[in-house]
């Protein structure tokens, strides 16, 4: 429990002064955790999950230093190797690295979604965009028909927003 407290201060620490992107990793950490519970994944996944949704914005940072952009591929780009230097530091396991790597670097790719952790990471994200970027309707109902799959997502999308299931 609480293991990846250590993780969230240097977060905290990384985006110093930036109230809005620590609010945002947050809100994805806990949209994540509640979506990986519900969907019963196992411990080591429930932890990739959760040590993947408090860095998955990692690379912003110097995305916009670099590139003077947050854009998606910039940060994809730039987030794993600021990621795996992070976690090793706080001595995670390798493997739980190169695939919170992965994640980082695909999070913002949706036509190859492979593995449930990388799912709930993409359905937590959006979760919290859509309320943060103030996306219209129609835009939540083509998220929802084509990104969404999970039923904990689901429900939590429909909830939120007030979408009634389209077929
Ligand atoms: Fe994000």
């Amino acid at each position: 429990m609480d293991e990846n407290n250590e993780l969230i201060l240097a977060m905290v620490r990384y985006y110093a002064g930036d109230p809005k992107r620590i609010n945002h990793f947050l809100k994805v950490n806990a949209f994540g955790k509640i979506i990986a519970s519900k969907e019963k994944v196992d411990s080591r996944m429930y932890n990739i999950i959760d040590v993947a949704t408090i860095t998955h914005d990692i690379g912003i940072k110097v995305s916009e230093e670099k590139y003077g952009s947050s854009a998606g591929k910039y940060q994809e780009l730039e987030g794993p190797a600021i990621a795996k230097d992070m976690l090793s530091k706080l001595e995670y396991d390798e493997g739980l690295i190169e695939r919170t790597m992965y994640l980082i670097g695909h999070h913002h790719t949706y036509d190859n979604i492979t593995g449930l952790d990388y799912q709930i990471l993409v359905e937590a994200d959006f979760l919290v965009n859509i309320y943060e970027d103030g996306m219209s309707k129609e835009a939540i109902n083509s998220v929802r028909s084509k990104i969404f799959k999970t039923d904990t997502g689901k429900k939590l999308l429909d909830s939120m927003f007030d979408i009634k299931e389209e077929k």
